[in-house]
């Protein structure tokens, strides 16, 4: 039967699978630790006290970046290079969407507004960070080899959620509300459809190396783009609300270390 589950089982039986699946997940993470780095040491004065939340914001990444390495090494297994197609980071970058690579490689600091950039860019992609991690601790939560690194990282995207959400309300109580939701929905409506072409170009690597049935390659297709088409149609709605969380105050101390992993 094909479900998520099933998916990500025989994603995690093959080495070549794996291997992509971490190397992909990993640079991930880390070109966001780089990201969110920059933006601490570039934060204007005016907002000096968000720094070490998003030094933290970054030491998570980085961390994740790490595990997923780690898992890898475990299986003594080496990462590959990621193929551009599936480069979410990146291409989210190219479509203009959060603060530019070459902007954050100068030592010009931000703006406010480039903050409020981040932030509302953050919300946005750490709700899917969020769900997708939630998926995979909905049914790997006990599994002996990855069940403490994913509820590590799933814990840890709740918070980043939980974080941005507090911080652009901050903002918004302060007069930037209609700048906030400006952002917001371009930063939504552009990331849906980055994560429908990477999906399927994951996809497509994924069934290479796991030898699918052009049928079976056919169906997952289908269903990418079944997303796609609900949440273009009414899914990107959950992306841009904002709610005080219920946990407060998420990054405010140092980051969790994971010593077992790296
Ligand atoms: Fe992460
Ligand atoms: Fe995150």
């Amino acid at each position: 039967m094909l479900s998520a589950k099933n998916l990500f089982q025989e994603i995690l039986d093959d080495d070549d699978a794996f291997r992509l699946f971490c190397s992909i997940a990993a640079s991930g993470e880390s070109q966001g630790g780089w990201e969110n780095g920059r933006i601490a040491a570039l934060v204007p004065a005016s907002q000096r006290a968000l720094a070490p939340k998003i030094a933290r914001h970054g030491a998570d990444e980085d961390k994740h970046g790490r595990i997923f390495n780690a898992l890898l090494r475990k299986r003594g297994l080496t990462p590959v290079p990621v193929p551009r197609e599936t480069d979410y980071t990146m291409l989210l970058e190219q479509h203009g969407i959060g603060l530019a690579h070459e902007q954050l490689g100068r030592e010009e600091p931000l703006t406010e507004r480039d903050i409020i950039t981040y932030l509302a860019h953050s919300r946005v992609t750490e709700q899917r960070a969020s769900e997708q991690m939630r998926l995979l601790r909905k049914h790997f939560a006990d599994h002996p080899d990855l069940g403490r690194a994913v509820r590590m990282i799933s814990n840890d995207e709740d918070n980043h959620l939980a974080y941005c959400h507090e911080e652009l309300l901050r903002f918004a109580a302060a007069g930037h509300g209609r700048t906030i939701q400006h952002i917001l929905r371009e930063c939504a409506l552009a990331e849906i459809r980055v994560y429908r072409d990477v999906s399927l170009a994951v996809m497509d690597h994924m069934g290479r190396a796991l030898g699918w049935s052009r049928a079976k390659a056919a169906v997952l297709a289908a269903g990418i783009h079944a997303v796609h088409a609900y949440e273009r149609l009414h899914g990107w709605r959950r992306m841009v609300t904002l709610a005080p969380p219920e946990r407060r105050d998420a990054l405010g101390g140092p980051a969790v270390p994971a010593p077992e992993f790296a």
